[in-house]
C-alpha cells in the first residue's frame, strides 16, 4: 500500500499522510458526498456516469461548485496510473469542508476535494458462483437515499448485522415488505424471466450498475419493470423460477442463493443472472481494452 496516492484540494501525496482538520463537516456531521469508481485494467469504468452522479449529488446538498475547479476527469485516471493499480477501486469524497461547528451552511464555504485509488481484486469466479447471501434489516436510512451522502451509520449498523449473522450483504426491507436495496448495492429479481427491481426514487440510491444492467437486460431482450417486488414475491415463487440478483460497481452482478433462513429458487446462481453477467463482464472487458472472459453461464433458450 506504501504507492497508494492521495490528491487532496490539489495536492498529490501520499495516503498515509494525508490529514483533513478535525472541525471538517465531513468528519463532524457527515456532510459530503462520495462515489465509488471501478478500476479495470487501470481504467475507470463508466466514469462519465459517476462524474454525472457527483454533480448531481453535489448540487442535490447546494455544493454545486465544489468540484468543478478540480478537473476530476483528469485527477482520477492520472491517480489510477501514480497508484499503479490494475484493477480495484477509485473512492471520490466531497464534503462542505473546514468550518468551526455549526449546522448551518458556512459561507462561503471551503470544501474538501479528496480522491485515491486501491488496489481490490476482482470476486473469483469460484466466489460468484457459490452465490452471495443477504440478511434483511427494517430500512431506518433517512428518507434522501438517492443522494449518496458520506452519512452513513444506517448502512454501517446493517451491514455489520448482516456480517454477525452470518450473511455477505444487508437487505433494507420496507415495513410492508418491499425489498429497497441493499446496504451498498441495488437488488433484482428475475420473475417468470422478467427483471423487478425497485423504482428511482428518494427511497434507494440510482447505482451505476443498475443502470448498465437495465440497458443490457433490454438489449438482450430480456422484460424490465422497475416496480418494487416484495421478499414474499420472491419466496413464494415456485423453485426454478425466480432468481435474486444485488448489483454494485465493486461486485459487479452477484447472484443471490440466500434471504435470511430462507433459501432463493432452488439455491444455485440462476440462468438469466449468469447470462446477465456474461454481458456485463464482456462488456466491461471490451471497455478497457481486455480479452472478453469465458461465459460463467448458458444464455437460456427462452426469454
Ligand atoms: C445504498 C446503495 N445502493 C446501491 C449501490 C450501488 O451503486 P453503484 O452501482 O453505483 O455502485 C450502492 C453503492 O455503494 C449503495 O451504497
Amino acid at each position: 500500500m506504501d504507492n497508494e496516492v492521495l490528491y487532496l484540494n490539489g495536492d498529490f501525496l501520499p495516503l498515509s499522510q494525508g490529514r483533513v482538520p478535525v472541525e471538517d463537516r465531513g468528519f463532524q456531521l457527515g456532510d459530503g458526498i462520495y462515489e465509488v469508481i471501478k478500476v479495470m485494467n487501470g481504467r475507470l469504468v463508466w466514469l462519465e456516469d459517476h462524474l454525472e452522479r457527483l454533480e448531481r449529488n453535489l448540487a442535490a446538498v447546494s455544493l454545486s461548485e465544489a468540484a468543478s475547479g478540480h478537473h476530476l476527469d483528469f485527477v482520477l485516471p492520472d491517480l489510477v496510473v501514480r497508484s499503479q493499480v490494475d484493477h480495484g477501486f477509485v473512492y471520490v469524497q466531497v464534503t462542505r469542508g473546514f468550518a468551526p461547528r455549526e449546522f448551518v451552511f458556512p459561507n462561503p464555504p471551503h470544501p474538501t476535494v479528496l480522491a485515491y485509488a486501491r488496489s481490490k481484486p476482482a470476486p473469483a469466479v469460484s466466489e460468484i458462483l457459490m452465490g452471495t447471501t443477504l440478511h434483511p434489516v427494517r430500512d431506518l436510512r433517512w428518507a434522501r437515499c438517492d443522494i449518496k451522502s458520506t452519512n452513513l451509520l444506517a448502512a454501517v449498523l446493517a451491514k455489520e448485522e448482516a456480517r454477525q449473522a452470518g450473511a455477505h450483504e444487508a437487505l433494507f426491507m420496507a415495513e410492508d415488505g418491499v425489498v429497497r436495496e441493499g446496504g451498498s448495492s441495488n437488488v433484482f429479481a428475475v420473475l417468470d424471466g422478467g427483471l423487478r427491481t425497485h423504482p428511482l426514487d428518494n427511497r434507494i440510491l440510482g447505482g451505476i450498475t443498475r443502470k448498465h444492467v437495465i440497458e443490457m437486460a433490454l438489449q438482450e431482450g430480456y422484460p424490465v419493470e422497475e416496480r418494487a417486488f416484495t421478499l414474499d414475491e420472491v419466496m413464494s415463487a415456485p423453485a426454478g423460477r425466480c432468481e435474486v440478483f444485488t448489483a454494485s460497481t465493486t461486485k459487479d452482478i452477484m447472484p443471490v442463493v440466500r434471504i435470511g433462513s430462507q433459501v432463493v429458487g432452488d439455491g444455485k446462481p440462476g440462468v438469466v443472472t449468469l447470462a446477465l453477467l456474461d454481458v456485463i463482464r464482456r462488456a466491461q472487458a471490451i471497455l478497457v481494452g481486455l480479452e472478453p472472459p469465458p461465459a460463467l453461464g448458458v444464455r437460456p433458450a427462452s426469454v
